[in-house]
């Protein structure tokens, strides 16, 4: 049986790797931002009644995560209002939704691993609407939510930490990367593979997905070097130089811990997921081969 799936955001990272993921049995409407403004309520209302699809899943959200602090009205307006709009559409027309989160609804002050249910408390305005989007679909929809967390996203479409950091170990001698934020970086191919397993699997609630395994940004950082130096992404040896949050100060704290539990995605899905570093390697495959 085939399961229609309007995906909104589908130029971002999740959304291009959504499209590239979908299975065989699934019909995608993939629409951007210019074919689908979240924020416009009678177009979402008027779309998801005239394609009535099984599932939507929305990829579309404001993550500019420092430029939210000046800029809120339009994060709330995307991450809160917009959320909220597709969820009202979702439940007027009997369609389930997956909207997906992020690990800053969190402090970062736990040290084991962030559980679905643990109390949110952002820090800034980006966590803040992220963990309003949340409430509003959750008040919408009730116990027909599909809600995924994730954290330190990266793929070879848009910007991202992995990208940022190849253009500059190509144009310095030294990088200093802050060593003492930790988490799970994620390739959003792997998020995506997830996402289709939980609709597959018609799961609601709340959960968490990042790639497996924990590493500092400076970690990261250095996997990133290295990798490119074997595949000839970087063209020298820069020397990477572990740093403190005090030292890199940001508009909006970072968490300090974000690994998250996906103990219950698991269980759900039965996939374990893959190592950080073995996803990484994937990715920056893709890169060497354009
Ligand atoms: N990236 C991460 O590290 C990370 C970490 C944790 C959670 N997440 C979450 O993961 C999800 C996917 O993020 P991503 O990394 O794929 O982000 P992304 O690359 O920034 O993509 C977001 C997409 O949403 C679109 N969009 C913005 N406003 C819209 C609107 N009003 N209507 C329709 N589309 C709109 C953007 O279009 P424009 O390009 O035109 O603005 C962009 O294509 C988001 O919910 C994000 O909060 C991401």
């Amino acid at each position: 049986m085939t399961t229609k799936i309007l995906l909104t955001g589908a130029n971002g990272q999740l959304g291009w790797e959504l499209q590239r993921a979908r299975p065989d049995n699934v019909e995608l409407i993939a629409l951007g931002r210019d074919a689908l403004d979240i924020c416009d309520a009678d177009a979402v209302a008027q779309r998801v009644a005239e394609l009535k699809p099984d599932w939507i899943i929305n990829a579309a959200a404001y993550t500019a995560v420092d430029k939210a602090e000046s800029d809120a009205a339009n994060a709330t307006a995307i991450n809160v209002a917009g959320a909220r709009h597709l969820a009202e559409a979702a439940a007027a027309n009997g369609v389930r939704l997956a909207h997906v989160s992020t690990d800053f609804v969190f402090d970062g002050c736990k040290s084991r691993p962030y559980q679905p249910d643990d109390e949110t408390n952002p820090a800034g305005v980006y966590g803040a609407t992220k963990r309003d989007g949340e409430e509003a679909v959750r008040d919408a929809m009730a116990d027909k939510a599909l809600i995924v967390r994730t954290a330190w996203a990266y793929s070879v479409h848009g910007e991202n930490f992995v990208k940022t950091m190849l253009r500059l170990m190509n144009d310095r001698d030294e990088l200093r990367v802050v060593e003492d934020q930790v988490g799970t970086p994620t390739w959003a191919a792997e998020l995506a593979k997830v996402l289709y397993l939980a609709i597959e699997r018609q799961l609601s609630g709340t959960y968490h997905w990042t790639d497996t395994g924990v590493a500092s940004w400076y970690d990261f950082a250095v996997a990133i070097h290295e990798l490119g130096r074997s595949l000839g992404l970087v063209e020298r040896d820069v020397t990477i130089s572990p740093i403190t949050t005090e030292a890199y100060p940001t508009p909006v704290a970072r968490p300090a811990y974000s690994v998250l539990s996906k103990d219950a995605m698991r269980q759900a899905t039965g996939y374990t997921g893959m190592h950080w570093r073995e996803a990484l390697t994937n990715m920056m495959k893709e890169l060497e081969h354009g």
